[in-house]
């Protein structure tokens, strides 16, 4: 099957798919992006990843260059074409193409959108939520505009590059004094002793996940306890369960921590029973 992208009004194959070599994502991260999953040809979170898209292009002064409903056709376009059930798809909109310079450019520059889509192996991601995986903690030395889903993400890829090469798979950053913030793709949550999940507020330091979000209501009606909470990185070594989450892969069980065991180093329950609940709980838009 030949893969397909959407460019700038165009569905072309993702082989020849391109951007102008002046586009403002390629010189200076100038743009934002979404990443959201489907499951059983669902689009999971829609509104909720459009809402937060809209918000990053509006703090970064990015006009919408389509309609939103617009968008939404072009998404599903995408997904269908890809013959995509279960997997995600990928949107950046980027200030779009102009001559390199810092400040922005002309009013009526049109913003560069690309869509992809690709299948996932739900194989790779039940092993995983199985298994459970490792992490290591790193230095949280990002911009303090970290809440923007924007494509500046060196010191993330840096982060997970340094995971790859612990054998881990997620770095956990750390802010100056000791607080956990989030990973370098996910948000990062733990279980205390009394049973309550924290999490970091979503006010500053953290980009606020709709996964998290989506946690959130599936935690209410399960009745679990959460509490919007930092944690330094001792009390989580402690917890009982830690876990992260994000759009591709909902809710991972990490059981050792910059090598050490957290609790039993088995996956934990609170983790696997908010994961079963959480396609019941969250919003689906079908790709047809
Ligand atoms: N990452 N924090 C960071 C830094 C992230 O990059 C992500 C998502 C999250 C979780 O957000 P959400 O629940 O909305 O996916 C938290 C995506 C998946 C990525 O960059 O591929």
């Amino acid at each position: 099957m030949t893969r397909i992208a959407y460019v700038n009004g165009r569905y072309v194959r993702h082989a020849d798919a391109s951007v102008h070599i002046e586009d403002r994502g390629y010189q200076f991260a100038d743009g934002v992006y979404e990443v959201c999953e489907v499951r059983h040809a669902m689009i999971v979170d829609l509104t909720r990843h459009l809402d937060r898209l809209g918000r990053s292009l509006t703090e970064l002064r990015i006009d919408w260059s389509m309609h939103r409903s617009a968008l939404v056709m072009v998404i599903r376009e995408v997904l269908r074409r890809n013959r995509v059930r279960n997997g995600l798809f990928y949107l950046q909109v980027t200030r779009g193409v102009a001559k390199r310079d810092h400040v922005f450019p002309a009013k009526g520059t049109r913003p560069s959108v690309v869509v992809t889509a690709k299948s996932t192996d739900p194989g790779v991601i039940a092993a995983k939520n199985a298994n459970g995986i490792r992490a290591i903690t790193v230095p949280d030395n990002r911009w303090d505009r970290v809440d923007i889903k924007t494509v500046g993400l060196l010191s993330n890829a840096l982060a997970r590059q340094q995971a790859r090469e612990a054998g881990a798979q997620e770095a956990i950053y750390v802010d100056p004094d000791g607080l956990v913030t989030e990973g370098a793709a996910t948000n990062v949550w733990m279980v205390d002793a009394d049973g309550a999940i924290l999490t970091r507020p979503a006010e500053h330091g953290i980009l606020k996940g709709i996964t998290r979000s989506g946690l959130m209501d599936v935690a209410r009606a399960l009745e679990l306890t959460v509490r919007e909470e930092a944690f330094s990185v001792e009390k989580m070594m402690d917890a009982r369960e830690v876990f992260i989450t994000a759009a591709t892969s909902i809710c991972f069980p990490v059981i050792e921590i910059d090598g050490r065991t957290i609790a039993n180093g088995h996956p934990g329950g609170v983790s696997q029973k908010i994961r079963e609940a959480f396609f019941d709980v969250a919003e689906k838009t079908s790709i047809w």
